[in-house]
């Protein structure tokens, strides 16, 4: 489905997290190449190797790392990707995204790749992040430059309790990526 089409995703520290390895697994079935970034506390919750592992290629996390074999620094991911999906997506990453701050290897691939990759955005967060209006403006903001969004749903959050904030169906967030690239 995906052949010949390069995908970088990015990880943020959210629990959905535990996710991630399901999404590069499905991407790569689907014979995309996947390149894995993620932020600093995203690996409190899922290890690099795993993901490393199921990508079959380095993970990048600093933005000042050297040392990889594949050049994973923005400038040539933004080169090389066909989409960015950010999956988990925090309501730290949206708000960097939205605010154009670049203080990191994932929000500064996101501000370069913003005008020209497409971006497909997933957010978790338990339903009183999703609530807050700032939450919900920054969302805002990134849809009108064109960045796509998918979920959060309804259900069981982190803490146990039902709300909105689930991060979408990994099935929902692949017919998302397949809509997008057919573009
Ligand atoms: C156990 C735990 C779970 C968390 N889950 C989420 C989450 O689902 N969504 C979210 O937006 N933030 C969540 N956070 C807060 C983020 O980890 C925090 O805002 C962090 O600074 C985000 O970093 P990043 O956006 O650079 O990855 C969680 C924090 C902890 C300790």
């Amino acid at each position: 489905m995906f052949t010949d089409r390069t995908a970088v995703l990015a990880v943020t520290a959210g629990i959905a997290a535990y996710k991630s390895p399901i999404i590069v697994r499905e991407l790569k079935k689907a014979n995309a190449e996947v390149l894995v970034i993620m932020t600093e506390r995203a690996t409190e919750f899922i290890t690099p190797l795993t993901l490393e592992t199921l990508s079959q290629n380095p993970v990048a996390i600093g933005l000042f790392d050297r040392g990889n074999t594949w050049s994973l620094e923005h400038v040539a991911l933004a080169d090389r990707a066909d989409i960015l999906i950010v999956a988990p997506a925090t309501a730290n990453i949206i708000g960097k995204a939205a605010a154009g701050i670049a203080d990191d290897l994932v929000s500064t691939t996101i501000l370069t790749m913003m005008s020209s990759v497409p971006i497909l955005i997933a957010p978790a967060m338990n339903n009183r992040m999703w609530e807050n209006p700032v939450v919900r403006n920054n969302v805002a903001t990134l849809k009108k430059t064109g960045v796509h969004f998918t979920g959060p749903v309804e259900g069981t959050l982190a803490d146990g309790r039902a709300g909105m904030g689930r991060m979408a169906d990994v099935n929902e967030i692949l017919s998302m990526v397949e809509k997008i690239l057919s573009k």
